[in-house]
């Protein structure tokens, strides 16, 4: 079987999860199910990011140790992955020991290459952001990024050599055109490094400023930066240092998810450090919008107090309505407003009206006609439309997919509920069946259930639930007529 191996950023454990790091792995979880419903060796990979000054921050104010606090919020992420039907096959926490052990293992590596040296560093650092600015200006010293006041630092750290790579990944990136989705944030990575001399990147953190992180093998001064670390993951999971056979089989990834904020990291940083430790690079990097809030598109914030937390959708709306309403409301990749409105909007014309109803119709004839047994086909060429665009579904879904287009795979299924649904209403069965056209209405129902089987079969790793409910209600022969899938939401209540 061909492997697939797939990963999503390791979410900090600074802060509950919320819907955007659900986005992440229901895009994610999306195409480990099609890749496993497609017959490949899937490994599908998550977990959290646990050093560094952030969690520190947050574990002192909650009064806790770093780990017991992320404890707390690792069973949060658990919790929320189960409610959200994320089927990973792996989760990686960044204080486990076959990620520390993989760690200093390429620290060691590189430094003995020479990719990494020691160099005293005198300027500009961001505290919270944990980032060293060179170009601050001394009457400004105020963060280019979170605003904040720069502090003035001078110590000695280690260095990675980014800047000796620049060349070969400005090749690299010029001959594998697809290794950044969308292309317009391919252009963007690619612009920042021909038009910037890629400085050298700090990857250590003296203990006497923070010491909550992987300790340099080779200074017991210094801990690991939590970027340079985190990066690792990718290849920790896999067997880096403990499982060479796994590694082989699985190294290189095949897609990282990523949101758009974390681009840099993974389009610059993290393909030197493969090429400096001679691995092969992952084959796409796809970048996703951010959900933004409200009729401003304000970014989510504690201190605005508009972060929504996405056990409560689930709750509200069900699990699959929630997953559906991310991957269709927006193309993946660019921004999108979350509102519980829209997702109501689409909850009862989609899922309701369109889907729910099919099914719901069709059961109630199979009901009514035919004491819920489905009728055979007799006459195949009923309706070659539908059946056309039924039997392309597949072919053009995986088109969509190769592309990560979550948004448009799930509109060519709904032009098929949607085209079966004009049928059911142009057709009008009950004239079928008063005026005793039974054959007729015999191969009308069929058709029916037979696109609504092909539906959830394309449906299934959108939304798992909901396929499994529709596959329990239609049986080889038999119609088991339930409850409405989507009842109608009423908006007046
Ligand atoms: N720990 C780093 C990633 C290390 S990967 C080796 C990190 N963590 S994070 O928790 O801050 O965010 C991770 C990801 O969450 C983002 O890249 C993005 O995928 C997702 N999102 C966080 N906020 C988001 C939105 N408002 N909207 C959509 N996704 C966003 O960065």
């Amino acid at each position: 079987m061909t492997k697939f191996y797939l990963t999503t950023p390791l979410y900090y454990v600074n802060a509950a999860p919320h819907i955007g790091h659900s986005y992440t792995n229901i895009a994610a979880d999306i195409l480990a199910r099609y890749k496993r419903k497609s017959g490949f060796d899937v490994l599908f990979l998550t977990g959290t990011d646990e050093h560094g000054q952030k969690v520190e921050r947050s574990a002192i104010e909650a009064g806790l140790s770093p780990i017991e606090f992320a404890y707390q919020t690792v069973g949060k992420f658990k919790d929320l992955w189960q409610k959200l039907d994320i089927s990973y096959n792996d989760f990686i926490r960044t204080t486990e020991g076959r990620h520390i052990k993989a760690v200093q293992k390429v620290l060691d590596i590189l430094y003995k290459n020479g990719d990494i040296y020691e160099a005293k560093y005198e300027g500009w650092y961001c505290t919270p952001c944990e980032t060293f600015w060179t170009e601050a200006g001394e009457d400004s010293p105020v963060c280019p990024d979170c605003k904040r006041k720069l502090e003035h630092i001078s110590e000695t750290n280690f260095f990675f050599k980014l800047s000796k790579y620049q060349d070969w990944l400005i090749d690299y990136f010029k001959a594998h055109p697809d290794f950044v989705l969308p292309s317009f944030r391919y252009n963007e990575a690619l612009s920042f490094i021909m038009q910037n001399k890629l400085e050298d990147l700090c990857i250590s953190r003296p203990k006497s400023r923070m010491n909550w992180g992987i300790e340099v093998p080779f200074s017991k001064e210094h801990v690991t930066y939590v970027w340079f670390d985190a990066l690792l993951n990718y290849i920790s999971a896999v067997g880096f240092e403990n499982d060479q056979n796994k590694f082989k089989k699985f190294w290189p990834a095949d897609v990282h998810f990523i949101g758009k904020d974390i681009l840099r990291q993974h389009a610059i940083y993290w393909p030197i450090m493969l090429k400096a430790l001679d691995l092969e690079l992952p084959g796409r990097i796809i970048a996703h919008g951010w959900w933004l809030i409200g009729e401003r598109h304000e970014k989510m914030s504690k201190s605005k107090g508009n972060v929504v937390d996405p056990i409560e959708m689930v709750e509200k709306f069900g699990v699959d309505s929630y997953r559906y309403f991310l991957l269709r409301d927006v193309p993946f990749g660019l921004d999108g407003t979350f509102s519980e409105s829209s997702i109501i909007k689409r909850y009862n014309s989609d899922l309701a009206n369109d889907l729910g109803n099919l099914v719901y119709r069709t059961l109630t004839m199979v009901d009514k006609y035919y004491s819920g047994n489905i009728p055979p086909c007799l006459n195949l060429a009923h309706n070659a439309l539908i059946r056309k665009k039924l039997k392309e579904l597949p072919q053009r879904i995986g088109q969509y997919m190769e592309n990560l287009e979550f948004s448009s795979s799930l509109g060519a299924i709904w032009e098929v509920i949607n085209l079966a649904n004009k049928h059911v209403e142009e057709t009008k069965p009950w004239n079928l069946a008063k005026e005793n056209k039974h054959d007729e209405l015999k191969d009308f129902i069929a058709l029916l259930v037979e696109v609504i089987r092909g539906v959830a079969e394309e449906l299934a790793p959108f939304m798992p639930e909901t396929a499994e409910k529709i596959k329990a209600q239609f049986l080889a022969d038999k119609a088991i007529k339930g409850a409405p899938l989507f009842p109608r939401i009423d908006v007046t209540k």
